[in-house]
This record gives C-alpha cells, sequence and structure tokens, in this order.
C-alpha cells in the first residue's frame, strides 16, 4: 500500500518499485524515526489536533513496534518505499484506522529531515568518542616511549625529536578534528520537524515542543530551509574526510616504520596478514586499508556535493542519495578510527633502531651551527661552516661527532672541547625550546 497511491491511476513499475526504494538504506534510521514520530504524537495531542484516546492508541502502537525491531520480532523488510511507509503501515496494521492520523501536520519532507538530522547527531557524538579512545591510546604509546628518533623534512633525515613528539602531533590533528565536528553538531542542532512539506501547515502546531522533546536547541526558522538543507551532513563528511586524511597519514607512517628499510616498529600479528606464496611476509594490511577507504570517504563527501550543487529549492528526490553517501563515510570513519587505537596500543616500538638512526645523517648539523652561533659567527657564515663540515665527514664516512678536535679546529678555531657535549644527540633535546620535544 502506497502513502501517496490516491491520485494513481496505474499501479507502479515493478522496475521502478525497486529503484524508488531507499528501505535497505534508511532502515539504521528506524529508532529516529519512531522518536520523530513519538514526538510528533506527544505535541498533535497536546494541541488538541489528536484526542487523548488517540494519542496514546498511536503512541502504544509506535513503542510496540520499536521494542520488536529491537527484541528482532519485527523485521525490517518488505516492498516498502522507505523507513517512513514501514513504520506508518506497521502502525496501521497495528492500530487500525486511529494509525492513519499519525502523519497529520507532517510531510515525509520534514520527517526524514527530522531523522537523518537526529542520526547525524547520535553517530558524531560516537566519532567524536572513538576520536578520544584513539588519542588515549596514541598518548599512552607517547608516554611508554621516551625514545628519540630521526624527524624528517622530504623524508629525508632532519633533526633529532622523540618518538612521543612524533606521536603528540597526531594526538594535536585528533584535537582539531573533534572540534570541528562538535562545531558542526552545535551548528545543525535546530529542529526541521513542522516544516511540512515545504511550507508549514494549517494546524496550529508547537514546533518549539518537538525541538524540545527531540532535544535539539530550537525549530529552524525558515522552512523552505529546513526540508532543504542537508549542509550538516557535509560539514560532518568534510570533517570526516580530515580525521581520514589524518589517520591515513598515520598509517603511511606505520607502512613505512614497519618496513626492513625503517624497522622502528612492528605491528602486532592480529593488524597484519601473510602472503599466500612467500612465506616471511607479514604485511600490514590494516593501515594499508585504511589509507585506502581514505578515498572513499573523500568520494562520499565529492559524491552529495555535487547531487545538492544544482538543486532548485526545497525538496527534490535526488536528496534520498545523501544517506548511502553519509552512512557510508561514518561507517569507514568509524572503523578506521577503532582499528587504528588498537593497532597503536598494540604495536612494537624498536627504540634501539630509531636510536641508532638518529646517528647517522648529520641530525646535529643545526646544532654544529647553533654553537659557532653562540661563539659570535653569523648563523649564515656558520651554515656554510657546517655545510663544509658535513661534506669532510660524508667523504670519511664519519659523524660530525666522530671528528677530533683537530679536526674541527680546522673548520673554526672558535670550536673548543665543550663542542661534544652541545652536538651530542641526547643533550640537543636539553636546549632552548626543545625540552618541548621530551
Ligand atoms: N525516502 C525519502 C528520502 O530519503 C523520504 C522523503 C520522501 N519525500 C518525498 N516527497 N518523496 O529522501
Amino acid at each position: 500500500m502506497k502513502l501517496w497511491g490516491g491520485r494513481f491511476r496505474k499501479e507502479e513499475n515493478r522496475l521502478m518499485e525497486d529503484f524508488n526504494s531507499s528501505l535497505h538504506v534508511d532502515k539504521r534510521m528506524y529508532f529516529e524515526d519512531i522518536s520523530g514520530s513519538i514526538a510528533h504524537v506527544n505535541m498533535l495531542t497536546q494541541c488538541g489536533i489528536l484526542t487523548k484516546e488517540e494519542g496514546s492508541k498511536i503512541l502504544e502502537g509506535l513503542k510496540a513496534i520499536l521494542r520488536d525491531i529491537e527484541n528482532a520480532s519485527l523485521r525490517i523488510e518488505g516492498n516498502y518505499e522507505d523507513i517512513h511507509s514501514f513504520v506508518e503501515s506497521n502502525l496501521t496494521q497495528r492500530v487500525g484506522d486511529t494509525g492513519k492520523k499519525l502523519h497529520t501536520a507532517r510531510s515525509r519532507n520534514d520527517q526524514v529531515a527530522v531523522d537523518i538530522r537526529l542520526y547525524a547527531k547520535r553517530k558524531a557524538q560516537e566519532v567524536v568518542s572513538v576520536i578520544e579512545e584513539l588519542q588515549d591510546s596514541l598518548q599512552n604509546k607517547a608516554n611508554e616511549n621516551p625514545v628519540i628518533m630521526p624527524g624528517y623534512t622530504h623524508l629525508q633525515r632532519a633533526q633529532v625529536v622523540t618518538m612521543k613528539h612524533h606521536l603528540m602531533a597526531y594526538y594535536q590533528m585528533l584535537e582539531r578534528d573533534k572540534k570541528r565536528i562538535l562545531n558542526a553538531l552545535d551548528i545543525l542542532n535546530e529542529s526541521p520537524l513542522g516544516c511540512g512539506a515545504l511550507a508549514g501547515t494549517t494546524h496550529a502546531i508547537d514546533r518549539e515542543m518537538t525541538a524540545r522533546e527531540l532535544g535539539f536547541a530550537k525549530p529552524v526558522d525558515n522552512f523552505i530551509d529546513g526540508v532543504s538543507d542537508r549542509d550538516y551532513l557535509l560539514e560532518l563528511m568534510s570533517g570526516f574526510s580530515i580525521i581520514m586524511m589524518h589517520v591515513s597519514r598515520l598509517s603511511e607512517e606505520l607502512i613505512l616504520w614497519s618496513s626492513q628499510e625503517f624497522k622502528f616498529i612492528e605491528i602486532d600479528d592480529a593488524y597484519a596478514t601473510g602472503s599466500s606464496i612467500m612465506p616471511q611476509k607479514k604485511n600490514p594490511d590494516a593501515a594499508e586499508l585504511i589509507r585506502g577507504k581514505t578515498g572513499r570517504v573523500y568520494g562520499s563527501l565529492v559524491s552529495l556535493l555535487t547531487t545538492m550543487k544544482g538543486l532548485p529549492l526545497s525538496y527534490n528526490k535526488d536528496m534520498q542519495e545523501d544517506k548511502e553517501a553519509f552512512f557510508n563515510a561514518l561507517d569507514t570513519t568509524l572503523s578506521c578510527l577503532q582499528i587504528m587505537s588498537k593497532m597503536i596500543t598494540s604495536m612494537k616500538v624498536k627504540s634501539e633502531n630509531m636510536e641508532t638512526s638518529v646517528k647517522k645523517g648529520f641530525l646535529n648539523a643545526t646544532e654544529l651551527a647553533d654553537y659557532l652561533v653562540k661563539k659570535g659567527i653569523a648563523f649564515r657564515d656558520a651554515h656554510s661552516i657546517v655545510g663544509a663540515v658535513v661534506i669532510f665527514c660524508e667523504d670519511r664516512d664519519k659523524g660530525i661527532e666522530d671528528l677530533s678536535l683537530e679536526e674541527l679546529k680546522t673548520f673554526d678555531s672558535a670550536i673548543e672541547e665543550d663542542i661534544y657535549e652541545y652536538i651530542d644527540y641526547r643533550n640537543i633535546l636539553n636546549k632552548g625550546t626543545k625540552v618541548a620535544l621530551l
């Protein structure tokens, strides 16, 4: 039975029915759909649009549907157009003709808009807590490993840093990610319920009341905007895309670090896989999948941006495509954050290899220049002197700290015995702003 069958002379084409149906996608919003309807019925009763008896009969029916879905005695399936049609048909089957009054002063346009806002609110809060879990994993791993390691620019060894500071860089990225999601949650916190199809209703409904009951700060100001707006999904997905960009960069580093070339970490067996032919292989699949799935999340964002860009106001069926894109981006982001968190917690840090790598690549060259500056030499001159020292060392396969004082003095007579203490990799971090790396 169609919600809108009255003005049609012909049955809907079978292919069209399948093409039009979104039940398989929007069924996951059953809780929000029923909650929205409960708030709507409470309000209709309060405003005298439904009698108390009608109101409680419908409420009972809605609560029973929710209970049956949750205890799995009612499966969301069958030949229904969407979750809204499913719930309404089921209600009428249960409570009879009174059920047909549920949709008074409401359209599926404001109904779906409120459902998806409620769903987005609930799930975005889940994203925030999973972000916090990953932040905890990073912080714990950082504190457990007070080890020095090479810091890179251009993927070339640059200066000494600590594993802690490196991991905490990701913590900071996630802190901003969290703020972006919370900000989107703040902006979306207005209820579109009561906008009707696009033009309100002749019934004297109370939008403040439904907004309050559903936990929104207020009803939206404009009906047409209320049913047309999907900005909040785009904002959340753009937040998810940035999160994915961050965890993808982290994945890339884990992949590099776990290679034989780096050997900085070992990924736990639980998050790796082997090869069907090469018995020795242990591949960092979890990290690779996170890096790969980033493309899917960007794709979902671009897909909905593109869907929305040409739509005239107000509701258009194109917008039904919003959910698949949003759910895909959401599910992917949640699972990637969870896997990353477990991978970080379980990975082994090979401190000795990190320390050894610090000693190759002149990671104390900048500090030698700093030393010369302290002896009164201009930084630009110091830079060039150290350049010559590096060439000298390279030719002899030595580190700066391996040169004798005599050798060092040939580059500048200001260099004295205290140079060794100054450019020692561990001591470097005790000076100036570098203490923040510890
Ligand atoms: N399944 C639809 C969607 O997700 C619900 C709204 C339908 N509204 C309409 N006027 N056909 O967008």
